[in-house]
Order: C-alpha cells, then structure tokens, then sequence
C-alpha cells in the first residue's frame, strides 16, 4: 500500500474532487446493443476515462478489492436466489425539507453485517454508509483521499482511515460515480466550446443551466469550473440537506456562479414540472444547459413514475439549441448485489441501452439528437440529447 494522504503531503492546497480525462473514445455499433438503426442514437460511444484517484493505488489493491467485493456480491446473490432477501421496490429516498425519513429495510441485512463489521471494520466507511442514500454520500466518492475525516449522518466526525480511503476508492461504483461526472464535465465542456465556436462570445458566464435532483450539485459545479465558466445555476432538489452542502462546496472548489435553489418541487409529480415549466417562462428564459444525474434509474413502473413523460417533461424545460445529459445505470452492471444488497442501496431501475434509446424515442425526442456514452467501468450509460432548434413541432405520442 503505497497511498499516504495527510495534507502535510501536499506543497499546496491539492484540487478537491479531482475530475479523470476522458483518454479514449470508441464508437461502437448500435447492433452490438440489439439496436435497429432506425431506432439507434447518433452515435454510441464507448469511453476511457482516466481516474486520479484510483491511479494512486498500485493494481495489487485494487485487485484485492475486486476480489473481496465479487465474492459478497457473489454470496449475496445467492442469498438474493435462495429468497433470503429481496430488491424492495418503493419510491426514491430523499429528505424533505430536511426531515429524515424513515429508513427502510434496504438490501441484505445479513451480507451487509458480514462485509461492514466481520470483513471491512472502518469506523470511517461506517460513518459514510450511515449516509446512504443521501446525494452527501456521493461526495466523499468524489474524492475519497484528500479528506482527512467523514462526517456521519448526525454529524459526529470520523478519522478517515486507509481502509475507507481504498474502498471509497477503488469499489466499482465508486469509480464508476466520479467517470460519469467525468463525461458529464467533457461533454458540458464541449457544448460550450461549440457555443463559444458558433456565436463567436463567451455568453458562457450568463448561460442558465438547471441541474434536477442535483444533490449536492457538485459535479454540475465541477462541470462549469471544467468548462471554464460560472453559469446561472438553478439548482431543484427535495432534499434540502443537500442542498445546504452545496454553498461550502461552491466555496471549496471556487465555483462562482450564480445559484438559487427549489426544494420544494417534487420532480416526479408532472403538475409540479408543468409549473415549474411555466415559471422557467418562454423559450428564451429557459435553461440551455440540464443536467439530470443519477434519478432516470428512480423512473419507472416498479417506482410509481412513467419514465417517458418524466423524460419529456424535462426536455420540455430544455432551450431550443440546448443540451441534456443523464445518466442511467446499465442492466448489466458488474457486482449488482453488491451494491444493492451489501451496501444496501434502495431499489434502481436498471436499464440496457436498448430500453434507454426506447425511453427517449418514446418520449417524441429524434433518436438522432441522442449520442450514449458508455464508460468502460460499465455501471452507467451517459445520455446526451441536444435538443434541435427547431423542436416545437416534436409532440409526445399518444
Ligand atoms: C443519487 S442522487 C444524485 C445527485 C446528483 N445529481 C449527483 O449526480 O451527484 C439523487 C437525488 O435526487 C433527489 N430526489 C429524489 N427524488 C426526488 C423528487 N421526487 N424530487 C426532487 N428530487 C428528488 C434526491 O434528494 C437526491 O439528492
């Protein structure tokens, strides 16, 4: 183990929440997917995106916790086959208007027992899944190494300890977390760079841009620094915790943008969207930049939303010229149930990218506006849909 953390380590202060490069980009056939090309997106494209955090560790780490985590997936799975336990549908956990509510009996009590106290035994990683599924959690997964403590769930502080700093490493989803923030931040970036391209100004720092279910709001945050601007920031979330993360994290990483804030609308009841549509007002005040990560996997029959109307009812939202990115967390994702039963996430709607392009085609949105990206970590599909100029004559089939 060669990772040493302490700031004293560091001349200056480190960057927080270091983003990856995207190294490599291939575009891969729709076919591969079982995709018609009539049906198939602009372009399928899988990417290779660098990881600072996860180069800090020698492949002798992290091959050691691929392997613990693949064996309590493996275990847990079969728990799941034998009836043991269950992926619980219900709603999208969040905390309205700061009030907690009620845990409910996620995932696999007895895997998640064995693998938190028998096998890991941090008090640091215990201190961050008390956090679960809070968007806070998210953060510490955004940089796992140059915080020298995690903050509870109550707010009792913990010492980071190397154990939690190589799992909050180097587990699958957290690598796969910080590569979607990653591709978000490449492609908010090239947006603009086209923007700046195509009107020859730097309308960049009064460009608006929503991000829905925003959590903390930090990889929209890092996305604008990476893009070398400071938008207009709506920022809608129910839960309002969260939200009161994101000013010390603006501070933190030195985003600047202008920001306000919506807790109270429930983005997943289509009265509350259309209001928020209205208030957004015409064309020209609308956001030309939204982001919608981490929630497409909250949609669907098994939650009580139709990903559809979920879907159109953002595009709606969306600037004529604009650009949505969202992601949706694949089907075939490595160690599922470790993620779902072991560290006891609530129940996500997994998605190929075949039933992700039939979402948007159902929602009336052109297929050809679409590019997927698919990091090579393969937990998420990245979709970006860039909305044509011309769209008010697209309309929701009946
Ligand atoms: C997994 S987090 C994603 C946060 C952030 N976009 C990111 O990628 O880090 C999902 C967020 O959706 C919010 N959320 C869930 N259901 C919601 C609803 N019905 N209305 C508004 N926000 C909701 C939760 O509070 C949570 O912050």
């Amino acid at each position: 183990m060669t990772v040493s953390v302490s700031p004293e380590n560091f001349e200056s202060s480190p960057e927080l929440y270091r983003l990856g490069e995207v190294t490599e980009n291939r575009v891969i056939q729709p076919q591969e997917f079982g995709i018609a090309e009539p049906h198939a997106p602009l372009k399928i494209i899988e990417t290779i995106v660098s990881d600072p955090y996860v180069e800090e560790y020698n492949f002798i780490d992290a091959a050691e916790v691929k392997q613990i985590e693949s064996d309590v997936s493996l275990a847990a799975q079969e728990r799941r086959l034998q009836g043991l336990w269950e992926r619980k549908q219900g709603t999208v956990y969040f905390d309205e208007n700061g009030v907690e509510q009620e845990k409910k009996g996620w995932g696999d009590p007895v895997s998640r027992d064995n693998f938190f106290n028998k096998i890991l035994k941090s008090p640091a990683i215990n201190a961050w899944r008390s956090k679960i599924p809070s968007a806070n959690a998210l953060a510490d997964l955004s940089d796992p190494q140059t915080k020298t403590e995690v903050t509870d769930n109550r707010g009792n502080i913990v010492d980071m300890d190397e154990t939690a700093h190589k799992w909050l490493t180097l587990c699958t989803d957290a690598v796969a977390i910080r590569s979607r923030g990653s591709i978000m931040a490449n492609v908010v970036k090239q947006f603009i760079d086209e923007q700046k391209l195509a009107t020859d100004s730097d309308e960049g720092q009064s460009l608006k841009w929503m991000s829905i279910a925003c959590g903390t709001a930090l990889p929209a945050m890092k996305a604008a620094l990476h893009a070398g601007i400071q938008p207009q920031m709506l920022l809608v979330d129910l839960d309002s915790k969260a939200l009161q993360a994101t000013r010390d994290l603006a501070d933190e990483i030195g985003f600047e943008g202008a920001m306000s804030q919506r807790s109270d609308v429930n983005i997943f009841v289509p009265a509350e969207m259309a209001k928020l549509r209205d208030e957004l007002g015409s064309n020209g005040d609308r956001p030309m930049l939204i982001d919608l990560m981490g929630i497409f996997e909250y949609t669907g029959n098994n939650l009580g939303v139709d990903p559809v109307h979920f879907l159109r009812s953002v595009y709606d939202m969306l600037h004529p010229g604009g650009r949505l990115v969202f992601g949706q967390m694949r089907d075939d994702r490595p160690v599922a149930d470790f993620t779902m039963g072991v560290v006891s996430w609530p129940y996500v709607e997994m998605r190929s990218p075949k039933e992700f392009m039939e979402i948007i085609e159902a929602a009336g949105i052109p297929v050809k506006a679409t590019t997927l990206y698919l990091p090579t970590d393969n937990v998420y599909t990245v979709g970006v849909i860039d909305k044509p100029l011309d769209n008010e004559s697209f309309s929701v089939p009946a």
